[in-house]
């Protein structure tokens, strides 16, 4: 599921159960109507100016034998208080059906489970990667497509020629410079990690930061269909600088496309100072440049 937009809305009053199963949600009024399955998700919430880990539950809550639709948000690890307030949330992950319970005893036991879960899903932390573990090349190919398809019906003319593909990406591990990124135990996004030199750098149509000192660049970012919204592409760069520290290298340099605008975007929050056009294999990029920072 991918929900680009938070779906904003006001905390109204609920009947307080959500207090006595030890998770107090909120229940929120959304501002417009909103389309969403039944059942449990892993959610950002918003409130304050300040973005939280949270939950959230589309239902009528038939293990208390209610039957009106509500929205209720509980906020992981925080017990606001939001009655009353504007609140803004993003579903990024279904993690499960709405269920009749047999038990109050055992809805509470599915929601630590649920609670579980959404902490993981939304820490970037605790996804990992392994460098050169490639038996889940097919799946990172079907992330590239997944990809691919998206870029198409954005309008977006980058590649559509059928690059990256699988000997991309088994060059890549080659050069031990394929990182896969899991969560939930399987491969949500991919990047090539590469220390080389890049021939495309070379010629710049202004000018690099840097001149002559070794580099970090990214390429082939990709996340999956289902894992998008986590975060996951800003991670990668958290990574990749950490990574290029740890070498002592100090410059970070990347390319995009000039219609990606959220990977521009991305690419501008990370820091990073535009610093001229590229001609790459298909066509010009965007490059950027950064100093690695200190920590
Ligand atoms: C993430 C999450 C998932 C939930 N899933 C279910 C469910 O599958 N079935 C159900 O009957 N209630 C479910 N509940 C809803 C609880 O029944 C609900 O939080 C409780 O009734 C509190 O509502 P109140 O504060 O309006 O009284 C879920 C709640 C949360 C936060």
């Amino acid at each position: 599921m991918y929900i680009a937009d938070y779906i904003t809305g006001t905390v109204i009053q609920g009947l307080g159960n959500g207090h006595k199963l030890g998770f107090p949600t909120a229940n929120v009024q959304p501002d417009t109507p909103v389309v969403l399955e039944k059942g449990a998700y892993a959610a950002w919430v918003k409130y304050d100016g300040k973005r939280h880990k949270g939950m959230l539950y589309v239902g009528t809550r038939p293990t208390l034998d209610l039957h009106e639709l509500t929205y209720e948000i509980h906020v992981i690890d925080a017990s606001p208080r939001l009655y009353g307030k504007k609140i803004a949330f993003k579903p990024v992950f279904k993690i499960a059906d709405e269920k009749k319970f047999k038990s109050k005893k055992a809805l509470i036991e599915a929601l630590y489970d649920y609670k579980r879960s959404a902490k993981y899903l939304l820490s970037p932390s605790h996804s990992y990667h392994f460098n050169t573990k490639l038996d889940h090349i097919h799946e990172i190919v079907r992330i590239i497509e997944q990809a691919r398809c998206r870029m198409k019906a954005q309008g977006l003319d980058q590649w559509q020629d059928g690059y990256p593909d699988e000997a991309t990406i088994r060059n890549d591990k080659r050069k031990k410079q394929a990182h896969i990124f899991y969560k939930l135990l399987e491969p949500a996004a991919y990047a090539a990690i590469v220390f080389d030199k890049d021939p495309y750098y070379e010629k710049i149509d202004g000018k690099w930061l840097s001149d002559g000192e070794p580099y970090v660049t990214v390429h082939r970012i990709v996340v999956a269909d289902k894992y998008l919204g986590l975060d996951l592409a800003r991670h990668i760069l958290k990574f990749a600088e950490r990574k290029a520290r740890s070498k002592g290298v100090q410059w970070f340099r990347i390319d995009t496309h000039h219609d990606n605008i959220p990977m521009r975007n991305l690419i501008r929050d990370f820091g990073f100072t535009l610093c001229g056009i590229v001609q790459v294999r298909d066509g010009q990029r965007l490059a950027y440049e950064k100093r690695v920072g200190e920590r």
